[in-house]
């Protein structure tokens, strides 16, 4: 398989629920293990139930891109405009690069690589001067990926996963 068999374009409503399936399917195999059960299920049933997935798509500050191999959808990322971080206020039009996520089957091919490039292509055609997001601290390949790229650690946020209190590197690009 090759990355150019792989075709990109914005994310759809009708899109949610497979957007919604490989979210949840890929974040289970690749944090499941480091995060109690409970957390979890709670956190997945919310942030990555169809419906969220569905408002998100609706929402006029988000944008999908999605990656399709074989009329499946192998990949997503998702941008948001308005949001920021406490390390990063100064910095004035940004955009942040929320999720990115690519099918295990599919990593390794490429496909992340040319997501992260879609997404900043999409921030300066929206008029942003940075793109920024945040990476959780043991995602060591996530963060090796951001860095070789260009990414800056500009500090820390926490995040809550049910009860479960994580902390994120902030990670920021001029564009
Ligand atoms: C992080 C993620 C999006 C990367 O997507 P991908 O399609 O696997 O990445 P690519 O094939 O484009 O590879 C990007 C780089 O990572 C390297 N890489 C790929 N797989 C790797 C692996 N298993 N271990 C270490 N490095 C790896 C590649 O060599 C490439 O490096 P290069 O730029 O020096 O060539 C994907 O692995 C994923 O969805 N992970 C789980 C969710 C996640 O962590 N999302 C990001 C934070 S929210």
């Amino acid at each position: 398989m090759s990355e150019r068999q792989v075709s990109y374009r914005y994310g759809r409503i009708e899109d949610n629920k497979a957007i919604s399936e490989l979210g949840a399917l890929v974040f289970l195999s690749s944090f499941g293990s480091s995060l109690p059960h409970d957390d979890l299920k709670t956190y997945l049933s919310e942030a990555y139930s169809p419906m969220s997935i569905a408002t998100d798509l609706r929402d006029p500050s988000v944008t999908f891109v999605v990656a399709i191999r074989d009329e499946t959808l192998v990949g997503f990322l998702q941008l948001r405009r308005g949001t920021s971080e406490r390390c990063i206020d100064e910095r004035t039009n940004k955009i942040q690069l929320q999720r990115l996520y690519v099918s295990e089957s599919c990593q390794g091919l490429g496909i992340g690589k040319r997501l992260l490039a879609e997404a900043e292509r999409e921030a300066r055609a929206m008029g942003a001067t940075s793109i920024w997001l945040a990476s959780w601290k043991p995602n060591i390949k996530a963060e090796r990926i951001y860095e070789s790229n260009g990414y800056a650690k500009a500090g820390e946020m926490s995040f809550m996963l049910g009860d479960s209190k994580l902390v994120d590197w902030v990670m920021i690009k001029s564009l």
